[in-house]
């Protein structure tokens, strides 16, 4: 197939456009390049004949046409995006105009060109969310494709609004969409403000490890090439209209997954003290959601996907990655406020 996938200098992106290439599949890569963007996350690839990159923003609708017009996708796997809920406290405008303006643009250049081509069966729109759209669980239960939207952050709202679109678009046009839900990704190429990097990397500074509150938000954690494959999997056998939940079968306390990556690194680069001593908490996120939890069920009896690791094992991975992997994140660290405490409101 031939797919455009937005956003694809990013974490995710990156790691859907790896495995598409590796799996024969021709990509696009449209990406604007903002401060999240790196485009050494698709080096590995960037020389194959079945990959190209079109910087375009995707609130421009022009530029869009163009890019649908020159390469002719069968299929589009939307990522672009503001991901960061505390930059969306700070500055919520552009998580409007990227997720949602954005997305609207997309959807509209999309069904364009899908109009123009007489309605191919086969195209696809496949809107990539997240599961902060559900809002946030207290002890018990899970969300489910059917649990109701209650988004809580700038971030989560805008998310939630750009899927309302694609079903729309679906309910009133026909346009041929699927979409998916999941839940916190990491692994490599992981932009170091996100948690995960950030614990790893002020771990191996010798700075303290801030912890948002008294560390007992629950989140799944999904490890990025198990999204990745689950992507591919939801485009090409999802059924259309359909939304999938995606989880990494892994729950855990923020705390005891701060604490697992500080054993980790004792094991891997063992310091004058245990890692776990930098630990600090810090004043809590504005609205921080209490727990989140998928259940995968949709997933995993209609396409036979499940998580290939555990966290023990992608947090291994992953910790091993950074280790190895300096350049990287040196270059990302002075990137406009990539080390600072962002989001108090
Ligand atoms: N990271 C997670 O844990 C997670 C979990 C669930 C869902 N998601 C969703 O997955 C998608 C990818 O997330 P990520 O973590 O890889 O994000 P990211 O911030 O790492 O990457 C986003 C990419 O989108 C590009 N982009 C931003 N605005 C753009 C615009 N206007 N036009 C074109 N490109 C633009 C950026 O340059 C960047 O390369 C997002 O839609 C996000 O909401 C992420």
């Amino acid at each position: 197939m031939k797919l455009i996938v937005t956003g694809g200098a990013g974490f995710i992106g990156s790691s859907v456009i790896r495995h598409a290439v590796a799996r024969g599949h021709e990509v696009v890569n449209v990406d604007v390049l903002t401060y999240a963007a790196c485009l050494e996350n698709v080096a590995s690839v960037s020389d194959s004949d079945s990959y190209s990159f079109e910087q375009v923003d995707i609130r421009d609708r022009a530029a869009l046409d163009k890019v649908f017009e020159k390469h002719a996708p069968d299929a589009v796997m939307h990522l672009a995006a503001e991901s960061h809920v505390d930059r969306s406290i700070d500055g919520p405008g552009t998580f409007i105009e990227t997720n949602v303006m954005g997305t609207f643009h997309l959807l509209e250049a999309a069904r364009a060109y899908w109009i123009a081509k007489d309605r191919p069966e086969g195209f696809r729109f496949h809107h990539i969310s997240t599961d902060e759209v559900f809002g946030s669980l207290g002890e018990e239960g899970q969300f489910t494709e059917t649990t109701a939207y209650d988004p809580r952050s700038p971030y989560s709202a805008s998310k939630a609004a750009s899927d309302h679109l694609v079903r729309a678009w679906h309910e009133t046009y026909g346009l041929p969409v699927v979409l998916t839900n999941c839940s916190n990704n990491y692994g490599p190429y992981h932009f170091p403000e996100k948690l995960i990097p950030v614990v790893i990397l002020n771990a191996l500074a010798g700075k303290p490890i801030p912890i948002y509150g008294k560390g007992e938000n629950v989140r799944d954690w999904l490890y990025v090439e198990d999204h990745a494959d689950a992507l591919l999997t939801v485009l090409t056998n999802g059924k259309v209209g359909e939304s999938y939940n995606i989880g990494g079968e892994n729950e855990l306390r923020n705390i005891d997954l701060v604490q697992m990556i500080c054993s980790i690194l004792d094991e891997k680069r063992p310091a004058d003290k245990p890692y776990a001593e930098l630990i600090t908490y810090v004043t809590d996120r504005p609205g921080h959601d209490a727990r989140y939890a998928i259940d995968p069920t949709r997933i995993r009896t209609e396409l036979g996907w499940r998580p290939s690791v555990t966290v023990e094992q992608g947090l291994e991975k992953t910790v091993q990655w950074y280790l190895d992997n300096e350049d990287w994140w040196k270059a990302l660290q002075n990137r406009d406020g990539v080390g600072q405490r962002l989001g108090k409101a």
